[in-house]
């Protein structure tokens, strides 16, 4: 078997469960809770799910096994890695392009990731004074949009986020937050299946699952399935660099098709969970599926607001909400703090300060696109739309296929049967065909179908 000897300068995880862990809380985040919902409800609900289901089947998952493959592979950052393996295999220099996008997307996501992530301590707050008390729907989306029109109340959460996240940056990620989410993300769990049961008293339950899973193919457009591919990318953390910096901390034995699709499992199951809870609020208080980006904020706290002991699972619904917000932005973030300090040797806490003041800067123009800057458009889009649509549907597909490219067809097949170690040879060849020839094709094909060339 050929498997070079190569360690990891940061380290490695403990075991195959760390990994699992790690992953998870990267890829379970806002991206779940928040964006699946209300990107369901922006597009016409069960076609839009159908379609990412497959997206996370037959795209996420193989790509996901290929970016821990190179990540084992290479065991550096995404820059160096993609440097090591195009060297090892022959290949152009210019491939470290992946590394170099993903680096920048993930600064990208997270100026953004971090208002919405500021919106949730905002709403701990709310919860625990008891702002939802009795809300109705009309209450809950009023809440929200004297918040979101209020410039420095977002400036200010948002810099709160910024700090926090830095903070833990700062002091490196092992210790405690890695052993904390291994108890909160149970208990989100638990807290969103006991949502969902808030959801079946409504009595639009029926209506809620009817939304999300009896697919009305009339509502499919190529923007929707567009932004369904972009979803899957986006919450599977896939694309750029983070699954594969985690992948280079891999022990050499772990299996890494079972990982990927326990990971996968875990992240659509949360995320259909979420949408099991959200809808049926949202047609029992009258309230717009289609509402954007404060659907989940406009409906939650009606339910909380509305059954006992709604200030104590509120909260924690809020709080658990957040940590896992903080597990994702931790990792968006990693692949830019240790190419600082590789390149510039600087000590971890100037990296997340640079990392972190840059990233902030820029999430303002987040913060100004709810309010002052909020009839701004480019092409049609606001800053905050624009920036989404970029890194999740364009920069993500495109990271992601290029590693699928790498790995289906410069790395030797010798190679990638070693890393992967799939003992049965008709999945292996299934996965090859999958990265090789399915996943790319499938991704330009909704690429050019979203910009009306197909
Ligand atoms: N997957 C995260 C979520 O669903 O919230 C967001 C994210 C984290 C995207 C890390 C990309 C990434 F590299």
């Amino acid at each position: 078997m050929n498997i070079p000897d190569r360690q990891s300068i940061h380290g490695q995880w403990s075991s195959r469960w760390t990994f699992i862990l790690a992953a998870t809380g990267a890829a379970v985040g806002l991206g779940n809770i928040w964006k699946f919902p209300y990107l369901t409800g922006q597009n016409g609900g069960s076609a839009f799910v159908l379609i990412y289901i497959i997206c996370v089947a037959a795209l996420g998952i193989p790509l996901m096994m290929s970016e821990i493959l190179l990540g084992r592979r290479g065991r550096a950052t995404p820059i160096r890695t993609m440097k090591a393996l195009a060297t090892e295999n022959n290949a152009g220099q210019w491939w470290q392009i992946i590394g170099w996008a993903g680096t920048l997307a993930g600064m990208l996501i997270l100026s953004y990731y971090s208002v919405i992530g500021g919106w949730t301590l905002a709403y701990i707050v709310k919860s625990v004074t008891g702002t939802f008390t009795g809300a109705t729907g009309d209450l809950a989306a009023s809440t929200f949009n004297t918040f979101v029109g209020s410039a420095s109340s977002l400036f200010f959460w948002h810099t709160v986020f910024m700090v926090i996240t830095m903070a833990i940056v700062a002091g490196g990620v092992q210790g405690g937050l890695e052993k904390a989410v291994q108890y909160l993300m149970p208990t989100l769990f638990f807290l969103l299946l006991l949502m969902v049961g808030y959801s079946m008293t409504t009595g639009y339950f029926g209506k809620g699952l009817e939304f999300l899973f009896t697919p009305d193919f009339s509502k499919l457009t190529g923007s929707s399935m567009l932004a369904a591919m972009g979803q899957a990318f986006f919450s599977l953390s896939l694309g750029m660099g983070t699954i594969m910096i985690y992948g280079s901390y891999v022990p050499k034995d772990t299996s890494i098709a079972s990982t990927s699709i326990m990971i996968a499992i875990a992240d659509t199951g949360v995320a259909l969970l979420a949408g099991m809870a959200i809808f049926p609020i949202v047609f029992a208080n009258n309230l717009e599926p289609g509402s954007g980006p404060g659907l989940i904020f406009q409906t939650l706290p009606v339910a909380f607001g509305n059954m006992t002991g709604g200030i104590v699972f509120g909260s924690l619904f809020f709080i658990l909400l957040l940590v896992a917000a903080w597990t994702s932005s931790i990792s968006l973030i990693e692949p830019l703090v240790t190419w600082l300090i590789e390149t510039f040797d600087m000590s971890r806490i100037k990296a997340a300060l640079y990392s972190g003041v840059a990233t902030w800067l820029l999430g303002l123009g987040t913060v100004w696109s709810f309010n002052l800057w909020a009839d701004l458009k480019f092409f049609g889009l606001t800053f905050f739309d624009l920036l989404d649509f970029i890194t999740s549907n364009l920069m993500l597909p495109l990271g992601g296929i290029l590693m699928a490219l790498f790995a289906g067809w410069l790395m030797t097949t010798d190679n990638t049967k070693a890393e992967l170690h799939i003992s049965n040879p008709l999945l292996y060849k299934t996965w090859q065909i999958l990265v090789r020839y399915i996943a790319p094709v499938a991704v330009f094909i909704v690429l050019l179908n979203a910009i009306g060339v197909l």
